[in-house]
């Protein structure tokens, strides 16, 4: 067997083939599926999408509406579920609350045989929202929310949910709806290709979404959204945005929201939720001087270090101005990543082969063995 040395991170390594996203590869773009991502983010809903990266094309009126009929089931959330989620801490982190409702679910409702992959997914991709707000409300004011608003899309349902209001601004749903597509796909990120790693084992489906879910939290992927929030909320001006700015020059700290692995220019997401996020701007509960303080960060950072915006640093000021609690944010992402991590299990279990890389070995030579009552800290 011939062996490559990866570099550090495996950055730029094949690791496997997949046909569902380009992530700016050959420079054509980000695509789905072989469409655009502008085209799928201004003409589709998230409900296209999905059943594009499950089914792998887009669907017709009449399987559209079949989807959403199967979407309205799949949000009940069944009554064990509901006891847990009664349980928790007002305290959890939602991320703990996605890891926990896949696994619950994973009980409940068990992969028994093969095909279940599509039905799986899009009960989780239903249920993710209603179960986070059923333990958000029970939690923090004992209110017992019905999930079930109806034909509603996944975004105005959460959104509904969330605000226990019956009408939602057009504008924050569309924007929603738009961040689930462009949070739905992105190739081998590292939760995906986490989700992958443990399919690769002939291991259950939800056993890799909760894999994927455990990846993604962390603040270099999906979590950068949420971080981005925490230091842009306190900045009210320019004068301020340029002191954080100059002191994480100086400590050297990660600016979050910015740089990617494979794009080292602009993310094609970026232009796209940071239109949403200033048309949002522009409405009466945006946030202008958000949006100002964003536009003076990303002009610095490209300026100055050359490193550019991602999807998350304009996500959040978006997520911000529909009214969502920054610790939601990552959650979000889960519902969203949801499609692109099923699609993948999918191809995945389609040519399995045991994912098992070997490392390069950096240990101590072969050493003699010292029994128990021989070793002191001289001789080991
Ligand atoms: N702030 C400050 N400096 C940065 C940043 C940043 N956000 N990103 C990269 N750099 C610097 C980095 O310090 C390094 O500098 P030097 O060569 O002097 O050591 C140089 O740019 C190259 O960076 P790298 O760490 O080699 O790049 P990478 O491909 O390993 O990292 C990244 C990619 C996303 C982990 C990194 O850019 C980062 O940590 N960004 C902040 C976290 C973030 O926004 N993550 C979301 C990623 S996109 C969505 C997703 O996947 O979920």
């Amino acid at each position: 067997m011939s062996e490559k040395k990866a570099a550090g991170g495996l950055q730029g390594i094949v690791a496997g083939q997949s046909a569902i996203s380009t992530v700016g590869v050959g420079g054509i773009g980000l695509n789905y599926r072989g469409y655009d991502i502008n085209d799928l983010a201004y003409k589709c809903s998230f409900e296209e999408v999905t059943y594009l990266l499950l089914k792998g094309n887009l669907p017709n009126q009449q399987q559209l509406n079949e989807l959403k009929t199967l979407i309205q089931q799949k949000r009940q959330i069944p009554c064990k579920l509901k006891q847990i989620l009664e349980t928790l801490p007002k305290e959890s982190h939602p991320m703990d609350i996605m890891r926990t409702v896949a696994s619950i679910v994973g009980i409940l409702e068990p992969e028994t045989k093969s095909g279940q992959e599509y039905e799986i997914s899009i009960r989780l991709i239903s249920l993710f929202g209603p179960a986070l707000l059923y333990w958000y409300h029970y939690s923090n004011s004992g209110i017992k929310i019905n999930e079930n608003t109806g034909k509603d899309s996944i975004a105005e349902n959460f959104l509904k949910l969330y605000h226990l209001k019956s009408q939602i601004d057009p504008l924050v749903i569309k924007t929603f709806d738009v961040s689930l597509i462009l949070y739905a796909e992105h190739d081998f990120a590292a939760s995906t290709f986490a989700a992958r790693v443990t399919v690769s084992t002939l291991s259950d489906f939800y056993s890799g979404i909760t894999t994927a879910i455990g990846t993604l939290r962390g603040p270099l992927h999906g979590g950068a959204n949420e971080a981005a929030m925490q230091y842009l909320e306190p900045l009210r001006s320019i004068p301020q945005a340029d002191q954080f700015l100059n002191s994480r020059y100086q400590s050297k700290q990660l600016i979050m929201g910015f740089g990617h692995r494979v794009y080292k220019k602009e993310d094609p997401r970026s232009p796209i939720i940071k239109d949403f996020s200033l048309q949002l701007s522009k409405t009466a509960n945006g946030d202008p001087t958000l949006l100002a303080v964003s536009q003076h960060i990303e002009k610095r950072m490209i300026e100055e270090k050359k490193i550019y915006p991602n999807l998350d640093f304009y996500s959040a000021s978006a997520y911000k101005q529909c009214g969502v609690p920054t610790p939601m944010f990552t959650a979000i992402f889960v519902i969203s990543r949801m499609t692109g991590w099923g699609g993948h299990i999918i191809e995945q279990r389609s040519n399995n082969k045991l994912m098992r890389p070997v490392s390069e070995y950096t240990g101590p030579a072969k050493k003699q063995f010292v029994p128990i009552e021989m070793r002191n800290k001289a001789n080991l």
